[in-house]
């Protein structure tokens, strides 16, 4: 690592994964604290601390006198070193990992190292959120069991072309859930990801943008991956539920976060560069959403609408019929279940 590597990760961070990098050289191996030591010129005591503190983020570690520290399996949490081994080189998003045990917002957090100078495609990622946020200032439920994450984008793109980043992260997350899980995963306009009806992730994107153009965007990523289905508080228990509580099955986020990058990256880069964006997987969209063609109640702003969700145009505005014969177009809103 580099020092413009380095600079928006902590010294102990940075140290904390290259404990974690060594050992993950050596599957299987184990590597005494004194080579540790040695390697990254720090003494055994602060080896000892990141050794706790990988632990602490869910390594599976051992320890054994005089033989010293060894990973007992690959670990499933998203430090950078684990998930730079699903990541081609190439790529840019994820290529920086921000991991923090807990933290209000990953948003919150990433809006703020984005200010102060993070690079483009860093992941700001949370075992916990004890703040987390949902759409329209909803509180989103956070626990050890989910994967909540926030991207960093840098790249200027048209004002007028904002709402496909969530289109387009919805497309891409769909896919991965799909590919990892074997799951059928549905579309709610205008990004809402649900399995059997119910919520299974949700996204937040945040802009900054100056006159008509987007100059950096926060793209806030939630799954509820392993939640257990009595782990929901009463008021989510009908409307929301997990990849494992749909699987019956212990879901791997490192895989699955790899996934959602790679996905998610072309589209982003083609939403940049003007050639496509969402036009492109417009019609995957469609396929996958269960609102077109029914009847919904929308919420935007203070209205509440009834009617046919007729169709959704290449730029995701989406036309809805009511009784009286009219056609509205609503830019944002929220279709209530
Ligand atoms: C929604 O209401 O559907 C959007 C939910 C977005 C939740 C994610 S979790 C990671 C990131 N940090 C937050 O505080 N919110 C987003």
């Amino acid at each position: 690592m580099n020092h413009q590597d380095t600079a928006h990760t902590t010294d102990s961070s940075t140290l904390r994964n290259q404990v974690l990098s060594i050992l993950l050289e050596e599957p299987g191996e184990f590597v005494s604290g004194a080579d540790l030591s040695e390697r990254l010129k720090v003494s055994r005591t602060a080896v000892w601390k990141h050794i706790r503190a990988l632990e602490e983020a869910g390594c599976n570690m051992e320890s054994v006198h005089r033989l010293g520290y060894r990973l007992q399996s690959e670990p499933d949490v998203v430090l950078q070193p684990v998930l730079q081994k699903y990541i081609e080189t190439d790529r840019k998003l994820g290529k920086f990992v921000q991991w923090v045990p807990v933290v209000d917002s990953t948003n919150t957090l990433a809006s703020k190292l984005a200010k102060e100078g993070a690079p483009h495609g860093t992941l700001v990622t949370a075992l916990v959120q004890d703040g987390g946020r949902g759409r329209r200032g909803r509180p989103w439920f956070s626990p050890k069991e989910g994967q909540w994450m926030s991207l960093i984008l840098k790249q200027p793109f048209p004002l007028s072309r904002a709402a496909e980043l969530t289109l387009l992260a919805s497309v891409a997350i769909r896919r991965a859930i799909q590919k990892q899980t074997g799951l059928k995963i549905d579309i709610k306009w205008p990004n809402d990801l649900l399995c059997n009806g119910r919520k299974i992730s949700g996204i937040l994107a945040e802009i900054r943008a100056d006159g008509e153009t987007v100059h950096s965007a926060v793209v806030g990523i939630g799954i509820n991956v392993n939640i257990p289905a009595h782990a929901f508080p009463s008021e989510l228990k009908d409307i929301a539920t997990s990849l494992f509580a749909e699987s019956g099955q212990t879901i791997r986020k490192v895989p699955l976060v790899a996934d959602i990058l790679c996905e998610f990256e072309p589209m982003y880069n083609s939403l940049v560069n003007g050639t496509a964006g969402f036009v492109d997987v417009s019609e995957e969209w469609r396929q996958a959403c269960s609102t077109l063609g029914t009847k919904i109640r929308l919420q935007t702003g203070a209205n509440l609408l009834t009617g046919v969700a007729e169709s959704i145009d290449n730029r995701g505005v989406l036309y809805l019929r009511t009784d009286d014969g009219t056609v509205h177009q609503i830019h944002s809103g929220d279709v209530l279940f």
